[in-house]
């Protein structure tokens, strides 16, 4: 079966988790794998890897040097993951786990966390608690890079977690969209997380001072 029809029978299944019905482009996975170092033993987090677009991308970069972790929720894709990416350690578990999953494997921070997760799609306490697990693993000079819809870009739950993203780092950068991509995105490159890796993420912004949406 093709990586396409894996993934767009893991959409039927489960639209609202996997958010897309097929995988990104080549165009779009080279801007989200631009910060992974070519040099260097760093430690690379993947999180909603899917069929693995840009699992392949880091793999090709790392080449065997550092570690890359793959945190992949649906049980399917994941073993698909390990089949297909015995360089990668592949995780079948929630992207919120990360810190206890760094953890139990000895990694105090990534240098570089990748995510496809469907960002906006996740609301209440446990969306408002996504990026600042992502910023409490990053290291110092750490870098987080996330994808999203253009389509989304205005939309209420997107724009609240753009506005946690700039809370949490002290820059963020948003690329050009991506055209070639169905449908077209674009990758928010985060730096200089706020809080020092392995303290715990501030509490979130009381709803009065969150974006107006
Ligand atoms: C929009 S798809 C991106 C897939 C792939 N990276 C790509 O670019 O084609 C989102 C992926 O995130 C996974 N996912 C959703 N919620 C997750 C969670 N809480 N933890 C880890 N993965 C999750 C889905 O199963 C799906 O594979």
């Amino acid at each position: 079966m093709s990586e396409t029809a894996v993934f767009a029978r893991e959409f039927l299944r489960s639209p609202l988790r996997t958010a897309s019905l097929i995988p990104s482009s080549s165009r779009l996975v080279e801007r989200l794998v631009a910060a992974v170092p070519e040099r260097g033993e760093p430690v690379v987090v993947e999180l909603g890897p899917g069929t693995g677009p840009a699992t392949a991308a880091i793999q090709h970069k790392l080449a065997g040097r550092g570690r890359h972790i793959a945190v992949e929720l649906n049980e399917r894709l994941a073993a698909h993951l390990v089949e297909r990416f015995p360089g990668a350690e592949t995780v079948a578990e929630s992207a919120w786990e990360l810190p206890r999953i760094l953890a139990d494997r000895g990694l105090g921070a990534a240098d570089v966390v990748v995510s496809s997760l469907p960002w906006s799609a996740f609301t209440g306490p446990q969306g408002q608690a996504l990026v600042p697990a992502i910023a409490s693993v990053l290291s110092e000079t750490g870098v987080y890079t996330q994808f999203a819809y253009a389509f989304a870009h205005w939309a209420p739950p997107s724009r609240r977690r753009l506005a946690q993203l700039r809370r949490a780092f002290e820059e963020v950068v948003a690329s050009r969209t991506v055209y070639r991509n169905l449908p077209p995105a674009l990758v928010y490159s985060a730096r200089r997380p706020r809080v020092p890796a392995g303290q715990p993420a501030p509490p979130a912004a009381p709803i009065a001072n969150r974006t107006a949406s």
